[in-house]
């Protein structure tokens, strides 16, 4: 008798022995390997309520929508998710917003297709982790109040098909670097403080069909394949000398 219930604890114990670590090894899976898509979405949501919190107070109640208990960044104001559940396109327009793009984390949205913020009171600077976009296509800053130079990296940025940085107070030169964008059919640049000459880049965007630049202090001679842009285009105020 007592054999027998010898044998089934020392079973029971070896049952235990073995199933503990298989216990803590699930567990251990299960907390680790959420799937990336998950990761994504996390550290997404983290990036854009870390940005909100850098925004004035009324911007923040404005984005209100924009908490953890109201589910996945998907459903905020102003953002839309691909398929696979990551940000793609984040409009925020006309909504009087004030801050900065300073604590805006660029590498936390490797899927951002369309950033529109015109028409708020943004200001400071473009960080150059801007070039952390590797999939922008559409990038509208028009109407804010940003400063500072144009940041050699967005010639990076090379899936653009659309850059509107017009009315805003940026100074210094064109980068060269624009002339990277090669595909780029519209550059709107007027109403800012840029000055020196056109790089001779710019003659690199072959299939530029809408470029605007005027109002700004811009000297010097316009590359031979802008001019033929221009020349089916409007371009008003003063024209670099030729
Ligand atoms: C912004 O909100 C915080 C907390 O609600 C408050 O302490 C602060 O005074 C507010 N600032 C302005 C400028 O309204
Ligand atoms: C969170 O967002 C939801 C959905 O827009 C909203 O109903 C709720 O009031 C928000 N919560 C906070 C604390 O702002
Ligand atoms: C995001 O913006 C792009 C470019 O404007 C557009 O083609 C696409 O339909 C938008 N995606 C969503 C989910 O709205
Ligand atoms: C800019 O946004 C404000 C609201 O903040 C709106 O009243 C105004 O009409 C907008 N301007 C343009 C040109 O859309
Ligand atoms: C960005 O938003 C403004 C204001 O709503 C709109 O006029 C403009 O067409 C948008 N830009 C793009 C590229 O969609
Ligand atoms: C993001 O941009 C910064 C500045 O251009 C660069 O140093 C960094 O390597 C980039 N990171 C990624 C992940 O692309
Ligand atoms: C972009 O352009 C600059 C200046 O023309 C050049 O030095 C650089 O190698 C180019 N490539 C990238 C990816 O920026
Ligand atoms: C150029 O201006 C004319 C007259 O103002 C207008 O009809 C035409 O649509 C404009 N073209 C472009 C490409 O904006």
């Amino acid at each position: 008798m007592t054999s027998i219930l010898q044998k089934l604890l020392c079973l029971f114990s070896s049952l235990l022995f073995h199933l503990i670590p298989l216990l803590v090894f699930s567990v251990h899976v299960l907390s680790s390997a959420s799937p990336p898509a998950v990761q994504t979405e996390v550290a997404e949501a983290d990036s854009l309520l870390r940005w909100k919190a850098s925004l004035d107070n009324q911007s923040q109640y404005f984005l209100s929508s924009w908490n953890t208990t109201a589910g996945r960044p998907c459903n905020w104001f102003g953002i839309q998710c691909n398929e696979a559940g990551s940000v793609s396109n984040i409009s925020l327009t006309d909504s009087g917003l004030e801050g900065t793009l300073q604590s805006f984390s660029f590498p936390s949205f490797p899927n951002l297709v369309k950033l529109n913020l015109s028409n708020n009171s943004f200001h400071g600077n473009i960080p150059s982790h801007i070039g952390n976009l590797s999939k922008l296509k559409i990038l509208d800053f028009s109407v804010n109040e940003i400063s500072g130079s144009i940041p050699q990296e967005i010639g990076m940025l090379n899936s653009l098909t659309y850059i509107d940085l017009s009315d805003n107070f940026l100074t210094g030169t064109i980068p060269a670097s624009t002339g990277n964008l090669t595909a780029l059919p519209i550059l709107y640049i007027q109403r800012n403080q840029l000055s020196g000459s056109l790089p001779q880049e710019l003659g690199m965007l072959k299939f530029v069909t809408e470029i605007f630049f005027s109002e700004n202090s811009l000297t010097g001679i316009i590359p031979i394949s802008i001019e033929l842009a221009l020349s089916h285009n409007n371009l008003t105020g003063p024209i670099p000398t030729l």
